[in-house]
């Protein structure tokens, strides 16, 4: 039996490209992993109106961490159109399987670290004025997300049920909405606990302090979202009392998008609730050089899913012309989990020299190299 079984699931569109290259990685590397397949994505929801099917839920439960590729999410009037006939009109509702996921294995933290590689030509260069040599600018940055709380609690209306509109109504500030009347309203909510705040502002200060980062970084809009967003201040400013010698600073979401892109390279550990970590963490990807650099690993307490931030891009579909490398410091992610600490070193280092060598790039690179040409470069480096 094999040492790690590691549930498989490409999911869609790229998915499948992405994990055929890191799967030539773990081969040549010589994991001792066994990795069985799971059924997961559109396809699924389309043919069987379940994008997650029970039995992948179960087969989860016997292995030791999932590694994820990419999955289509559609806005529920588009994703009732593409049942096949026969599920058509029968109520189904979709839901995106990765958001699904973090909730049924309480996932509660993502982890999304964004490095500029030397000698990667989409690094960030700045602007004239703040980076006068246009040389490539420096970053190194990890965002942890709360992953199952705020908007993706999946607490949502439209129409509201009567219930809850009463209850709202009781207050004087829904007068505008009760004026709109019942059936053109929606409502989102944003939950977030003391615990899940907590949490998340913990493990960013440990993170900090374990690999000797100076700066964590809060993001929120605690001066508009007041309860929540001043929820989550008040436990990372509790907190930050524990760690005396890290810089504690709090930005608001839409100031910090800007101080990000003026300098990026003063930023070191963010860590912000669901939604705005989900932004942030783009921001970060795009400074680095897109979403084809920016791994992601979903943490719980026992359980692990290590996915690309990227999405399933379906237009490219099976050309095996993405790039390979946020996958590749994905399965670098799932190394360091599994305690592989030698392997992990060594695959980041080779996806480190097939960058800085410049020869073997994909197209968003200006290469003309396959997935899977980059995958075999990082091999000879690696293994
Ligand atoms: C991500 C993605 C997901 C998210 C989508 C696909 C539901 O954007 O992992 O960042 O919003 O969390
Ligand atoms: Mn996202």
């Amino acid at each position: 039996m094999a040492k790690y079984s590691i549930a498989w699931m490409p999911g869609d569109g790229i998915g499948n490209d992405v994990m055929g290259a890191a799967r030539l990685v773990l081969d040549a590397m010589g994991l001792d992993a066994e990795y069985p397949h799971c059924d997961i994505g559109w396809e699924f929801w389309c043919n069987e109106g379940n994008a997650l099917p029970d039995r992948t839920i179960k087969a989860l439960r016997g292995t030791t961490c999932g590694l994820f590729g990419a999955i289509t999410s559609k806005p529920q009037d588009e994703a009732k159109e593409e049942l096949i006939p026969e599920l058509k009109g029968t109520g189904l509702v979709y839901f995106s399987p990765i958001v699904k996921l973090r909730q049924l294995f309480n996932l509660h933290t993502n982890i999304r670290p964004c490095k500029s590689y030397p000698g990667n030509p989409l690094n960030y260069r700045g602007n004239q004025i703040t980076n006068p040599g246009g040389g490539e600018v420096m970053i190194d940055q990890v965002v942890f997300r709360e992953n199952t709380e705020g908007s993706y609690g999946g607490v949502e209306f439209h129409p509201l049920p009567e219930g809850v509109y009463t209850a709202l109504c009781a207050n004087p500030k829904m007068k505008p909405w009760k004026d709109k009347g019942l059936e053109n309203v929606a409502l989102s909510t944003r939950i977030v606990s003391k615990q899940g705040c907590t949490s998340i502002c913990r493990q960013a200060f440990e993170f900090a302090k374990q690999t000797g980062r100076k700066r964590v970084t809060l993001v929120e809009k605690p001066n508009v979202l007041r309860e929540t967003g001043g929820l989550m201040t008040r436990c990372f400013r509790e907190l930050a009392k524990s760690y005396p010698d890290i810089w504690a600073d709090e930005a608001n979401i839409d100031a910090i998008c800007m101080w990000m892109f003026k300098n990026p390279q003063d930023y070191s550990v963010l860590v912000a609730e669901n939604m705005f970590g989900d932004i942030i963490s783009d921001l970060c990807a795009g400074l680095v050089g897109g979403l084809g650099f920016a791994p992601s690993g979903n943490m719980g307490d026992k359980y692990a899913v290590f996915e690309p931030t990227h999405g399933s891009a379906p237009k490219y579909a099976g050309q095996f012309k993405v790039n390979p490398i946020a996958m590749l410091l994905t399965a670098k992610m799932m190394l360091e989990w599994l305690k592989e600490t030698d392997k992990a070193t060594r695959l980041e280092a080779a996806v480190a020299r097939v960058i800085k060598e410049g020869k073997v790039r994909t197209y968003d690179m200006g290469g003309k190299a396959s997935t899977m040409d980059v995958a075999k470069e990082v091999v000879r480096y690696a293994s």
